[in-house]
């Protein structure tokens, strides 16, 4: 999960395709928001379901001035104009994700009427649910909730955006989205969680799902600045760069040198010498950037997300190494990829390349940092950017919404067993 911070570059938790929401404020004429991946569901915002293998601008469909952030949730993807006090929504609709009140898919970035005039620091987007930080430090929640992820009390999942009264009363500054659950650190700097917690992902020092923030007690006294969340575990990062993680470890994902789930945020003992100034989550991977700009990944590594040369699970911190040592400012991982925003204004993706959610216009996936030449000040930057009339990848496969299969959390998973998750690269899908 991804926290807006002032790069020009944001991206977000995408899933099997390729998000990256990208906003620039290089030309004159303001910003250029691009989308590349799996289009299937109108996600990309070119009002399409095709996928797009290299980088394409939101042309004619997204004329919004001022858009600062684009994050994209698994099968849809919201940005935030801050000139219009406007947030926008497009691609899956069910569950209600998209806020607009109603579940219908949106192929082209929709107003969320009922938080215009909102101003909004922060959005965290996940499977299917979506929150929002306001200015005020006011979180509003919306999408599915049938564990309790919205924050409301209840596991009703909610069509239009509501503010969660849990928070009224405590100032929030960060938050992130999980596959089913969520975080919050304060400005006073409290860490909590609610939502889905069967491994622990809730820092909560059980495996018991909560309808309401509740505070993590077992750091009180520690300052938390960052949050992030991956599909099942959850990173937090104090005030002095120690980083914390806590929830599933099956594929390592935790980072701790084993495969064991912790119930409570753990202190990662590998990083213990490193300032750790940015986190990012994927499936099952992890993304820790230091304030020297060293990049460091760990997890479930397939297909080469971790970015590091190979393809095997790695349970402790291995450095990313990029062409001529480049410093990294930013990192944010998909679903089973990662791209990263280095200080020389170049773009890297590496891991699953199979809808073109690495952007280099071919179905590969890759184990280390690949320049998007598009994308970067080293490549042909913006000028050759191709625009929504792009010609779609001819590969797409078609898959039609019945022949996507379900998964539907287990709810007698017990401790720690693994929820059945597919391999494949069929996309899960709502329960029918
Ligand atoms: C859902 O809401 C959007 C945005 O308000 C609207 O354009 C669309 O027509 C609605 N769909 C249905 C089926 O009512
Ligand atoms: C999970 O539960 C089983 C049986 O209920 C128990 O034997 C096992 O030790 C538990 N594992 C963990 C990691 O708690």
């Amino acid at each position: 999960m991804y926290t807006g911070l002032a790069a020009r570059l944001l991206f977000m938790y995408g899933r099997a395709w390729v998000t990256a929401g990208r906003s620039v404020n290089m030309a004159a004429a303001g910003g250029l928001v691009c989308s590349w991946g799996r289009g299937e569901d109108g996600q990309l915002g070119h009002g399409d379901a095709e996928d797009r293998p290299v980088p394409t601008v939101l042309t004619a469909a997204f004329d919004a001035p001022g858009i600062v952030s684009v994050i994209c949730g698994a099968d849809h993807t919201t940005a935030y104009s801050d000139d219009e006090l406007q947030l926008y929504s497009w691609g899956w609709g069910d569950f209600g994700r998209l806020g607009h009140g109603n579940s219908s898919d949106v192929f082209n970035p929709q107003p969320i009427e009922v938080l215009q005039g909102v101003r909004i620091t922060q959005i965290a987007c996940a499977d299917s649910h979506c929150l929002v930080v306001t200015a005020a430090g006011q979180v509003h929640s919306w999408g599915r909730n049938q564990n309790g992820q919205l924050g409301l009390g209840n596991t009703e999942d909610s069509l239009l955006p509501q503010k969660i009264q849990a928070f009224q009363g405590v100032c929030v500054k960060t938050i992130a989205a999980g596959a089913e659950h969520t975080a919050a650190v304060t400005e006073d700097g409290d860490l909590y969680g609610w939502g889905w917690g069967r491994y622990g992902n809730l820092g909560l020092g059980d495996r018991n799902d909560r309808s309401v923030p509740e505070k993590v007690s077992s750091v009180e006294g520690e300052k938390m600045v960052l949050v992030a969340c991956g599909w099942r575990h959850t990173m937090t990062v104090s005030a002095s760069g120690s980083l914390y993680t806590y929830g599933w470890s099956k594929y390592g994902q935790l980072g701790h040198g084993d495969f064991e789930d912790h119930l409570v945020p753990h202190n990662l003992e590998a990083l213990k010498h490193v300032a750790i100034s940015q986190i990012s989550g994927g499936w099952r991977h992890t993304m820790a950037l230091a304030a020297d700009g060293k990049l460091y990944g760990w997890g479930w590594n397939k297909f080469g997300q971790v970015g590091v040369a190979d393809n095997v699970d790695h349970c402790s911190p291995v450095q990313v190494r990029f062409p001529n040592e480049q410093k990294v400012v930013q990192v944010a991982c998909g679903w089973r990829h990662t791209v990263a925003l280095t200080e020389t204004k170049n773009v890297f993706s590496w891991g699953r390349g199979t809808s073109g959610q690495l952007g280099h216009g071919e179905i590969i996936d890759r184990n280390t940092p690949k320049m998007i030449d598009a994308l970067s000040s080293d490549g042909s930057a913006c000028k050759q950017l191709e625009s929504s009339k792009a010609v779609p990848m001819a590969a797409k496969v078609w898959v039609s919404p019945s022949e996507r299969y379900a998964i539907v959390p287990d709810e007698n998973v017990g401790n720690g067993t693994e929820t059945h998750v597919p391999q494949s690269d069929a996309k899960r899908m709502m329960r029918v």
